[in-house]
C-alpha cells in the first residue's frame, strides 16, 4: 500500500505514480462544487479533475468550447476546499493556452495560486503543446496529458468518435503520448481509443496512463461524475457504466415534495416551529376570538 503525505494525507503526484510501478490501479473521477468534491474525496478518490466538460453537465453546453478560465477557476476553488486527500487537477479551458506560451503559463498560474489546483490538464501533444508543457513544467506547474479524442479539437473532429481504429492514426496517438512523456507531463489521460492501443501506450511510458473509454489496461480510470451517477436520462457514451439513477432519485423526490406540497401534507406539525407551551396562549385566544367575531 503506497501512503499519501504522511502529514497531511494530501495525495501527491509522486504517490499517484508510485502506484504505477506497484501496479495499483488510480482512480480518478471529476467534480465541479464543494459537495460533491466532499464526497467523493470522503470515498477514497485519488485524483479529482476539474473537466471542461463543466460547460456541458453543468453548464449545459453543447460543448466545452465556450468554458472561461473565469469558471474554471470559479469551480476548481470549492473543489480544493472541499477535497482533504485527492490530487485536484484543473482543466485548462480552450483558448486559454493556444496563443503565447506567457499568456499560457499564467493562466496555468492561476489554477494553483487562485483556485489552490495542483496540477493542470491541457489538450493535445502538437509541437507548439510540447514546448508549452515543458514550459509550464519550468515553471514548477505540474502537467497532466491528454490524447486520443480530444473534446477541444469537436469543430476539426466534426463528431465525437473513437480515435486510432486505422494503424496510421493509432501509431500517431502513441508517438503523441511519448513525446508528452518527454516534454514533462506527470501523467496522460486516454480517451475512447481502443484498448489494444491504450495497452501499448501503458507499457511503453513509465508515467501513468490514466483511460476514459479506453479499457482496462491503462493505469487508472476517469469518469465524468454525472455520468457514472446517472444524471441525464439522455445519451451515454458505451464506455460509461451508470452506478446509480439519480435523475430517476431526484425526480422521485421533488415530485413527492410537490404532492405533498399540493396536498397539505407537508409541511405538518412535525415540520414546524411551536411556541414554548402557554407563552403565546393569550395572544392565540384574542386571534380565535376575533376570528370568531368575524364569523357571526
Ligand atoms: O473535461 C473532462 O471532464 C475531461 C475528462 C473526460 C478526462 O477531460
Amino acid at each position: 500500500m503506497i501512503m499519501p503525505n504522511e502529514k497531511t494525507q494530501k495525495k501527491t503526484i509522486p504517490f499517484i505514480q508510485a502506484k504505477k510501478e506497484k501496479k495499483e490501479k488510480i482512480v480518478a473521477i471529476t467534480a465541479y462544487d464543494f459537495p460533491v468534491a466532499k464526497i467523493v474525496d470522503q470515498c477514497g478518490i485519488d485524483l479529482i479533475l476539474v473537466g471542461d466538460s463543466l460547460g456541458m453537465v453543468v453548464l449545459g453546453y453543447k460543448n466545452t468550447i465556450p468554458v472561461t478560465m473565469e469558471d474554471m477557476i470559479h469551480h476548481t476553488r470549492p473543489v480544493v476546499i472541499a477535497s482533504k486527500s485527492a490530487l485536484v487537477v484543473g482543466d485548462m479551458p480552450y483558448f486559454s493556452f493556444h496563443l503565447s506560451n506567457e499568456e499560457s503559463v499564467y493562466n496555468a498560474s492561476r489554477f494553483l495560486k487562485e483556485a489552490g489546483a495542483s496540477a493542470v490538464k491541457i489538450e493535445g501533444a502538437s509541437k507548439k503543446r510540447l514546448k508549452l508543457v515543458e514550459a509550464l513544467v519550468e515553471a514548477e506547474i505540474p502537467v497532466m496529458g491528454h490524447v486520443g479524442l480530444t473534446p477541444q479539437s469537436i469543430y476539426h473532429f466534426g463528431q465525437f468518435k473513437v480515435k486510432g481504429k486505422e494503424i496510421e492514426e493509432a501509431e500517431n496517438i502513441v508517438k503523441d503520448a511519448l513525446s508528452l512523456e518527454k516534454a514533462g507531463v506527470f501523467s496522460v489521460i486516454l480517451e475512447c481509443i481502443p484498448m489494444e492501443v491504450a495497452r501499448i501506450i501503458t507499457e511503453k511510458l513509465k508515467i501513468p496512463t490514466i483511460g476514459i473509454g479506453a479499457g482496462p489496461y491503462c493505469d487508472g480510470q476517469i469518469l465524468v461524475f454525472h455520468d457514472l451517477v446517472g444524471f441525464s436520462n439522455g445519451y451515454l457514451p458505451k464506455f460509461v457504466r451508470k452506478y446509480v439513477d439519480i435523475h430517476e432519485v431526484i425526480s422521485r423526490a421533488v415530485k413527492g415534495y410537490i404532492d405533498d406540497v399540493k396536498k397539505g401534507k407537508f409541511p405538518d406539525s412535525n415540520y414546524s416551529y411551536h411556541s414554548k407551551s402557554g407563552k403565546l396562549d393569550e395572544l392565540i385566544k384574542k386571534e380565535d376570538q376575533k376570528r370568531g367575531k368575524k364569523k357571526k
